[in-house]
């Protein structure tokens, strides 16, 4: 059945294009080619999650509130857990992936909060050198070429399939990050996306420009994508049709989702309106054109990069010129500031950074060409019908974002001193060790351990996603405290290779999908689906804590130099760690919130960087800090 899915989707279209080789994917193998044989998201044995689950949250309670926790776990063994069990093989039975449909409801798409900054990454891209209009525009037009090549192969599946530990991965985010949209509701928004595969395919973008929206083709009468020279024609009639700033509809997308729900409902009631609203749902992503503004400090450019991919920096520079439900935003702004923010309904970062790889060298390589005029449609303004309650609703819209982007303190710099190459040569796993690093700066500044997310990917299954990763394992544990009470070396060598191990054994379980995150929310979700009330293991006060992540964290590789991608904390009192480590170098963005005393993101940074100058001491390395 999913074969004939696979099969139905795209016909093959061919153009001639700059291809770009992606490294690290199977050679020779089509994008669907291996979706059939992937495994299905398996369900673990209960008792195995169970005992996992006492392990990690041992080291969050006291012995007290653990001991109550063995018994509430012990119970639950006996009853609802087997009967729930039972469930969830059954759903897996006669589901493709028994998570995905719950997991897109439970993270995605029910939770009401704004989605700037909580939900939606930001991506930073390699600094351009253009410093004016022009420059700008000319980029965007490479970027806008770029994508599209990248589409391509979308299109015809001849994208080669990606792999992890040797294994093939499921390939279906790359299909749902273009020409995707997530849709507000009142109540539960919905994702929509309009495959290449349906009868008249989109075949334009959004371009922003000083909160104007227009749609842009992208592609000629025969369907061939627009040269470069062509799209940067487009895009300079967009400039001058938006000389002024206008109503920014956009900021809306920054609101708590009732509230943005319910204005959508009504502004659909006008036809003009609708209409508007679906072509910007339909088109295969949008451009961000931002306003140009002084860069005071060229020292904290990739903080400021991190900042405009992620909130736009505010009401009055360019958080009005963006549609954050759009799954995907290329965002040009001044002084070669580019990058990107997305909609996570969809996707994790491992596909939109292979996008943006090749992007990026597709925008290196890309030629200044004069061709001739190609026929296509001018860009069209968007007409909306604004009354006086969104003129209200947008007012309020603006206050509100402003206040998050205020609260939000975020820091990315490169630490330099070294990288993955450093840990393979230590015999150890590059991102266990950065993870126990994080794990030695939280306890430093804290003098406690902090429950922790790092995300796995389950794409080794069909339609899988993420698994949770908890870094803060009883062996970190021990190995931080011995740090801070100054053991020596050959005892922190020994606990720090421990813990380095117990991370990667985890993360092994985690990618086979034999973690215990999606496990519990699935035996949650069960009782709740059968009518019955929430489970006491759900309900107990360690399970809240675990859930409680003071430090959420994800690796994000990417090939583009300075590349890094930002979100903001899980918890009020937490931080947001993001990391590309590359052989020599590590680029790391993190956030805090200034609302909360006990955290400073530059501080964390800071901690950090000496905590890994203090471990690779550790693994034998003598090394003078430069810090
Ligand atoms: N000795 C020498 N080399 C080692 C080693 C050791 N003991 N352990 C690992 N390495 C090598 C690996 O072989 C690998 O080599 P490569 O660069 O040639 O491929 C490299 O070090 C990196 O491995 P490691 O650092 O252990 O991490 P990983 O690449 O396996 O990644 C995760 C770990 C958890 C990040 C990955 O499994 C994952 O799930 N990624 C997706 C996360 C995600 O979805 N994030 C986005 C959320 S929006």
């Amino acid at each position: 059945m999913l074969r004939a899915f696979y099969r139905s989707l795209a016909p093959p279209i061919r153009h001639s294009s700059l291809r770009m080789p992606l490294k690290g994917k199977i050679p020779g193998r089509r994008m669907f080619s291996v979706q059939d044989s992937l495994p299905r998201l398996p369900v673990p044995p209960l008792d195995q999650t169970l005992n996992k689950y006492l392990r990690v949250v041992q080291p969050l309670l006291t012995p007290e509130e653990f001991k109550e926790t063995k018994q509430i776990v012990e119970k639950f063994a006996k009853s609802p857990g087997p009967e729930l069990q039972e469930k969830l093989l059954h759903r897996a039975n006669v589901t493709e992936n028994w998570l995905a449909d719950w997991w897109l409801d439970t993270a995605y798409l029910s939770p009401r909060g704004p989605i700037m900054i909580h939900i939606n990454p930001g991506l930073t891209m390699p600094p351009q050198d253009y410093t004016d209009e022009k420059g700008q525009l000319k980029f965007a037009a490479k970027l806008i070429a770029g994508a599209l090549d990248f589409k391509i192969m979308i299109d015809e599946q001849t994208l080669p399939v990606e792999q992890l530990g040797g294994k093939p991965l499921c390939m279906l985010q790359f299909y749902k990050i273009l020409s995707a949209c997530r849709i507000p509701g009142p109540k539960i928004d919905t994702w929509k996306n309009y495959p290449p595969n349906e009868p008249n395919p989109p075949g334009h973008i959004i371009v922003l420009r000083n909160n104007h929206i227009f749609s842009v083709d992208v592609y000629d009468k025969s369907r061939k994508p627009l040269p470069v020279s062509q799209l940067f024609k487009n895009l300079k009639i967009v400039a001058e049709q938006s000389q002024q700033s206008t109503a920014p509809l956009g900021i809306l997308t920054t609101e708590n989702r009732n509230t943005w729900g319910s204005a959508y409902k009504r502004l659909c009631k006008d036809k003009d309106n609708k209409k508007a609203f679906d072509v910007i749902h339909r088109s295969i992503f949008v451009l961000c054109l931002d306003r140009l503004f002084p860069l005071d400090n060229p020292d904290s450019r990739l903080t400021v990069t991190a900042n405009q991919m992620l909130h736009g920096g505010g009401s009055d520079l360019n958080t009005c010129n963006r549609w954050f439900d759009k799954t995907l935003q290329f965002i040009v702004g001044p002084h070669g500031i580019c990058g990107l923010n997305y909609e996570h309904c969809s996707a994790e970062g491992p596909p939109i950074t292979a996008l943006v790889d090749h992007v990026v060298n597709f925008c290196d390589k890309a030629e200044e060409t004069t061709n001739s005029p190609v026929e296509s449609d001018p860009p069209r303004r968007l007409k909306f019908n604004l009354d006086t309650q969104t003129l209200e609703d947008i007012e309020a819209a603006k206050v509100h974002a402003d206040s998050q982007i205020s609260d939000l303190d975020l820091t990315a710099l490169t630490f330099n001193h070294f990288g993955k190459a450093f840990a393979k040569s230590s015999k150890v796993s590059p991102d266990a060790f950065i993870q126990v690093a994080i794990q030695l700066a939280y306890y430093r500044i804290h003098s406690e351990h902090g429950s922790t997310y790092e995300s796995a990917s389950t794409r080794m299954f069909q339609s899988g996603r993420t698994e949770t990763i908890r870094s803060c394992t009883p062996e970190a544990c021990e190995f931080t405290r011995a740090m801070s009470e100054g053991k020596p070396r050959e005892v922190t060598e020994k606990l720090l290779r421990t813990a380095i191990t117990a991370h990667r054994q985890y993360t092994a379980d985690a990618i086979s999908g034999q973690a215990i995150d999606r496990h519990l929310l699935g035996l949650k979700l069960a009782a709740l689906e059968s009518g019955q009330n929430v489970p006491d293991l759900h309900m107990d006060g360690a399970y809240a804590t675990a859930m409680k992540f003071k430090l959420s964290t994800s690796q994000v590789p990417s090939k583009a130099s300075k590349t890094v991608m930002c979100y903001g904390p899980a918890t009020p009192d937490g931080y947001g760690v993001c990391y590309n480590p590359k052989d020599e170098k590590i680029h790391i963005a993190v956030t805090a919130f200034n609302t909360s005393p006990e955290t400073d993101s530059s501080n964390f940074v800071r901690v950090l960087e000496q905590s890994m100058l203090d471990m690779r001491t550790v693994l034998g390395e003598t090394v003078t800090s430069k810090l």
